[in-house]
């Protein structure tokens, strides 16, 4: 596939189908995805790929995290986002509508729990990186992800960003042994997309570039 098709299709899938992906073709996305460039080229990402039972022991641990916590999916924001932003979110989830209600589901409680069982799908990623690096590496491992879901793209593979789980970062570490000085910073769902559930139909929308960008000449 070219890389303009593979940009323009590429979306998150938020239903997949269990079946398994072979190590090798996990190996081959990631051995693209390690092209991503990097600060001095420190390469700071780790990734802790869980499949299998673990896979299904995860996303167990994280929906009954979810369930005690109830930490919902949101941006985080450390101040009141600015109107554009809100209604940005706001306008995508009012156009996801159609389909959850024609899925007969609670939006908020399919995302939620979808997220933290990684939407069915039978690989979950998880991008780390050591504690010793300032803030600023997340930018590497933000170019990483980017990379991983094209590359992924490019081999008839779906994904949806993960970012709901790094609430529940305590139990995913307990869970998979992950060292205390690694912080994990993303996740990741890899797999089939399940093509008979509706909300695998939604493709989100982008603003025009005008409102991005700013020339000066
Ligand atoms: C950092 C990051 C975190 C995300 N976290 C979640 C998540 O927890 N659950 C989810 O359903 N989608 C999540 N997404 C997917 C976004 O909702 C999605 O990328 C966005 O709506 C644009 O849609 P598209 O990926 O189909 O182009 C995340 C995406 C990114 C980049």
């Amino acid at each position: 596939m070219d890389l303009l098709k593979v940009i323009k299709e590429r979306k998150s899938i938020r239903a997949f189908k269990p079946d398994p992906i072979p190590k090798e073709k996990i190996e081959e996305i990631l051995r693209l995805t390690i092209h991503a460039p990097s600060a001095i080229n420190l390469q700071p990402w780790e990734f802790v790929v869980v499949t299998g039972e673990e896979k299904e022991r995860l996303g167990r641990r994280l929906i009954k995290a979810y369930k005690e916590k109830q930490i919902s999916c949101s941006p985080g924001n450390v101040k009141p986002l600015p109107k554009t932003y809100g209604k940005r979110g706001a306008k995508t989830l009012e156009l996801m509508k159609p389909f959850f209600e024609e899925m007969g589901v609670n939006i908020d409680q399919y995302i939620n729990e979808g997220s933290c069982n990684f939407y069915g799908a039978p690989v979950a990623i998880l991008i780390c990186l050591d504690d010793s690096f300032p803030k600023a590496r997340m930018v590497d491992v933000g170019i990483a992800l980017g990379y991983f879901v094209l590359a992924a793209h490019e081999f008839g593979l779906w994904t949806c960003p993960i970012g709901l789980i790094i609430a529940y970062e305590d139990e995913i570490k307990d869970l998979l042994n992950i060292p205390e000085n690694k912080n994990v910073v993303i996740g990741v769902a890899l797999g089939y997309p399940d093509s008979n559930i509706p909300i695998n139909r939604f493709k989100s929308q982008r603003d025009n570039l005008e409102k991005f960008i700013r020339w000066i000449e």
